[in-house]
This record gives structure tokens, sequence and C-alpha cells, in this order.
């Protein structure tokens, strides 16, 4: 097992778990935004909503879907049906506890029909993937020949090293490459934007996250994983910051 797996294992899989412990041990006033873990604002999940237009009841894939924040909130804001699959055993035991949704352990291979899906999204994943040209093939192999999938790709801003250091187990495209990862997919892009273009968080989920990361830090502080689980995420908002990465939203077609 090597470091960058030891990294994203800590972060995706044991602080996934923690999480919902938690959150269940808390009177929240809304356990969405505990559960979002690299998507994005709100204002970012609406745009993406906006322009995917899913049907009610529709079933929506979460690719990657983490312990089912984004999930959760296409459910309640659109009415859809979510299918989350995540490689991480924690991740979806904590997405199935915490909103009850639907979840699959399972990483570049789908265990969904070939064309069976309508409408779904991937947030803040592709960086984390090992093969990505395998990841986006098989979205694009799940997808029906109308469907619309969106997805938050954190992309370098430039070629070349990256001033700060990355989490590890990451691998950011540039813009270009994305686009051609695309192209070779045979996905199509109909709308993208920026995630800063978007406020960040509105007071109510700040202070849902800030409580269950204080809880979660009372709880975990001296252990290890928790300790490069938030090396990882201090990295990630550091890259962010500096303007190194940028959060790019795309709404994708099959072509
Ligand atoms: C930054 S988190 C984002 C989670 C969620 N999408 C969100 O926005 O809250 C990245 C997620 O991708 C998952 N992941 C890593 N490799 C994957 C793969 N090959 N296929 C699907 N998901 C993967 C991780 O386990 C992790 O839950």
């Amino acid at each position: 097992m090597s470091d960058s797996f030891d990294a994203m294992d800590a972060e995706f899989d044991t602080v996934a778990a923690w999480t919902a412990e938690v959150v269940a041990g808390l009177a929240l006033p809304d356990r969405i935004p505990a559960g979002c873990r690299g998507s994005g604002s709100p204002g970012a999940l609406h745009w993406l909503l906006d322009h995917l237009q899913p049907q009610a009841q529709e079933t929506f894939l979460d690719c990657g879907g983490g312990i089912g924040g984004p999930a959760a909130f296409a459910a309640r804001e659109t009415g859809v049906r979510p299918l989350l699959t995540d490689p991480e055993r924690g991740a979806c035991k904590a997405a199935r506890s915490l909103f009850g949704l639907a979840a699959l352990q399972a990483g570049s291979q789908l265990p969904i029909a070939t064309g069976a899906i309508g409408a779904g999204w991937s947030l803040g994943v592709l960086c984390t993937v090992d093969d990505q040209p395998a990841y986006l093939a098989e979205i694009r192999r799940v997808l029906r020949p109308e469907a619309r999938f969106g997805m938050i790709v954190y992309c370098a801003a430039h070629s070349g090293d990256l001033r700060l250091e990355p989490p590890e187990g990451n691998a950011f495209p540039t813009v270009e490459a994305l686009e051609r990862l695309l192209a070779e997919a045979s996905l199509r892009v109909l709308s993208s934007g920026w995630t800063d273009h978007f406020a960040a968080f509105p007071a109510n989920w700040e202070d849902v996250m800030a409580t269950v990361q204080a809880e979660l830090e009372c709880h975990h502080r001296d252990d290890p994983r928790w300790k490069t689980a938030e090396e990882q995420s201090s990295k990630m908002g550091a890259l962010l910051g500096a303007g190194e990465v940028r959060g790019k939203m795309l709404v994708l077609r099959p072509v």
C-alpha cells in the first residue's frame, strides 16, 4: 500500500466514517453541509442542477459521491432519486446512514448497465482517480444517449509543477488536458463555468461545517489519520487560495 493511498484512505474512508458518527450525535439544523466534501458551494450545485434539469423521481448517479451531501442536496432540490457510488466503504456507509441514500461501493468499474443513466454528476473526483481516461470512459458507458452529466473538476492553472505541494494521490489536469480527456471519452461540453464565481458558503452552511469540524477535532485530534486528512485538505485549500488550482464546472452529454 503506498503512502498516497494511505492519505486518501484516511481522508475518504476513515474520516468519512467518523463524520457519520459525529453528525448522528449532533442535533444539526441541516446535515447536508456536513456531507459535502469537495463539491463547492450551494451556488455551484444549483448552477449544475439548473443546467442538468433532472426529472423528479429520475435515478441520479453521483459517481464518487463521498458521504452523500451533494446527492442529498440534489434530491431535496429536484426530487431525484440518487444512486451514489464510491470506492470507500466508510463513505458508502456514511451516505446510507446520514441521508438514507442508495450507495454502491465501486470505483472506476460501475455495477450499472450500459446506457442506464439519464442524469448525474461527479464532483471533485477526477483529480483523485488513478486512471482518469478509464474513469471517464466508464461514466460515458453508463449514460443514455440523451443524458446530461455534471462535473466539477479541479484544474491546474498551468502546466508543469504546481508552486505548492498538492495533496497526496491527486493529479490536476490543465483545462486543455481536461478537454482532451473529455473528447477522448466521447463526452461533449454543453456548458461550463468556474466554482469561484459563486460566493463560498452561506453562514448557515459555515455554522454546520464548523460545528462538525470542532467535534471531529475533539474526538480524533491525536489520531495520525486525522492529521493526515487535515494535511490533505489544507494543501487543497492552499492550492485553491493561491489560484494554482480552480474548480471547473461542466455540463456534458455523450456523443
Ligand atoms: C474530494 S471527494 C468528493 C466527494 C463528493 N463528490 C463531494 O463532493 O462531497 C472525492 C471522492 O472520490 C472518491 N473516489 C476516488 N477514486 C474514485 C474512483 N475511481 N471512482 C469513484 N470515486 C472515486 C473518493 O473515495 C472520494 O469519496
